[in-house]
């Protein structure tokens, strides 16, 4: 089926979340380490950041490492670590083509110097590009930037800087990691999982979630646009009734 050809490019998210979850299973099917699995994973975060750009999406935001991934074992956290600095070294020039704006949300002075450093050399380099922004969620965890806002807004308000009064929803948004970016219409968790497993827990208020079986380095093109028109096929109320919405 020609999934793409029925998307309404007027409707498109403007910007899709993505658990990318799997890597290790599809792995261990094969009969290689977890490690292998990531390594495959790249091809589809490739594919689908270049099929998000053809559908005219805004933000792609991308689960890559959780705060409790560090619990993991140290040859496979080690293998991460190294695993993000050789692809954005590798994809650089490729998102300076494509005019990707790379952005990180999460406590990523948490990770390794040498991530750090690559990363902050390709945001720099990349952020004036406009076609599409893409987030990497490294050492990301909804709780972790919930409580990091708390303290900044409470440190204000003992400061006198704001008054207790003026907390609203949006200056709560606009201390989290996620500041400036809109929230995700569309959240996508491949691998036959559901649940958010602590991602974007306060953004997610009005999401929609598409969830399929798919593990992530089998993900592609045409798995992006089923989930995108499975998106466009619901009706989203904000908590209004259907004939209030036209
Ligand atoms: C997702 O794949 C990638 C990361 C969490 C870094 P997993 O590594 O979680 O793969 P499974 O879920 O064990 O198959
Ligand atoms: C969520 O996947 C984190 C990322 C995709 C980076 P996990 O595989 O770590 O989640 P759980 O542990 O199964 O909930
Ligand atoms: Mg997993």
């Amino acid at each position: 089926m020609d999934y793409l050809a029925q998307i309404d490019k007027k409707k498109t998210p403007v910007h899709v979340a993505i658990i990318m979850d799997g890597n290790g299973r599809w792995a261990k099917k094969q009969g290689h380490e977890r490690l292998y699995g990531h390594n495959f994973g790249v091809e589809s975060v490739r594919e689908v950041l270049k099929a998000s750009t053809d559908l005219g999406i805004k933000y792609l935001t991308l689960y890559a490492f959780s705060t409790e991934n560090w619990n993991r074992p140290k040859e496979e956290v080690d293998g991460l670590m190294d695993l993000l600095v050789r692809s954005i070294a590798n994809e650089i020039e490729e998102l300076m083509s494509s005019d990707v704006r790379l952005l990180t949300i999460g406590d990523t002075d948490g990770l390794p110097g040498s991530c750090q450093a690559e990363l902050k050399s390709a945001m720099t380099k990349t952020e004036k590009n406009k076609t599409i922004n893409l987030a990497l969620a490294l050492n990301y965890s909804s709780r972790w930037e919930m409580t990091n806002a708390l303290k900044q807004i409470s440190r204000k308000v003992s400061s006198g800087e704001i008054k207790e009064a003026e907390i609203n929803d949006q200056m709560i948004s606009d201390h989290l990691t996620t500041k400036g970016i809109p929230d995700p219409e569309l959240i996508i968790r491949t691998s036959g999982e559901h649940r958010l497993s602590n991602f974007l827990l306060w953004q997610a208020a009005y999401s929609e979630f598409y969830f399929c079986d798919v593990l992530w380095p089998d993900f592609k093109r045409e798995d992006l646009f089923k989930a995108v028109l499975d998106y466009q096929s619901r009706e989203r109320r904000f908590g209004m009734v259907s004939e209030q919405l036209t």
